[in-house]
């Protein structure tokens, strides 16, 4: 069976999910993980069993397949520039990016890396979603609604609403933003 090696960048409550769920795969071999916090990369690494690694550099020397990047949306841009830049794919939390042109600028090195990439719209995959695109499709669409109703995430930057961290309208439009686009 090929063994698919992934990386991880960013230890925190979704890295973990992401880090469980690899982990449960057969043919996937979680190889390591880092973070800016280095007692977060090691006590995620401790817990599924893999490396910590002191950054993305040294990460990608255990030889990797892909990368999962899993950091606040303000965090987005210098980890996948490293990434890219050594051709390895890589998948990406979304949104993915506090900022249009961290976007854009990700959106250029992808293409001139060439390589696979996906981010975490799995709303995307739905069957009432796949159902609606279905229902909507050839249609003008002239009014779209929607209502968030959840929690507060336990992260410290939820509520830091200062230029570059915009995170509950971000988080959260990101999503409603993605479906709408995705239908047409
Ligand atoms: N797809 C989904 O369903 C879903 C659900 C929740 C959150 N998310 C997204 O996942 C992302 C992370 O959310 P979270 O709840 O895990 O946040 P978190 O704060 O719990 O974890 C983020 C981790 O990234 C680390 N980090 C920050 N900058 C870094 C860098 N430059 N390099 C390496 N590590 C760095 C932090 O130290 C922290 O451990 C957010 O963008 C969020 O929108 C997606």
């Amino acid at each position: 069976m090929d063994i698919c090696r992934i990386g991880l960048i960013g230890a925190g409550n979704v890295g973990r999910r992401h880090a469980q769920v690899l982990g449960s795969f057969p043919d996937v071999h979680l190889a390591g993980i880092t973070d800016v916090v280095p007692e977060a990369a090691a006590a995620l690494a401790r817990d599924v069993g893999c490396r910590p690694f002191p950054g993305t550099g040294e990460l990608l020397s255990a030889g990797l397949d892909a990368v999962y990047v899993c950091v606040p949306p303000f965090a987005h841009g210098a980890p996948e520039a490293v990434v890219l830049s050594a051709g390895v794919p890589l998948f990406v939390e979304k949104p993915l990016a506090a900022t249009a042109e961290t976007a854009e600028r990700v959106g250029v090195q992808v293409a001139a890396a060439g390589v696979l990439t996906a981010v975490g719209h799995h709303w995307r995959y739905l069957k009432v979603v796949e159902r609606a695109r279905r229902l909507l499709d050839g249609r003008a669409v002239r009014l779209v609604g929607g209502t968030w109703l959840d929690k507060v995430p336990p992260v410290g930057w939820w509520p830091v609403r200062d230029r570059l961290r915009r995170s509950a309208f971000l988080l959260r439009c990101a999503w409603a933003i993605a479906l709408m686009r995705y239908r047409s």
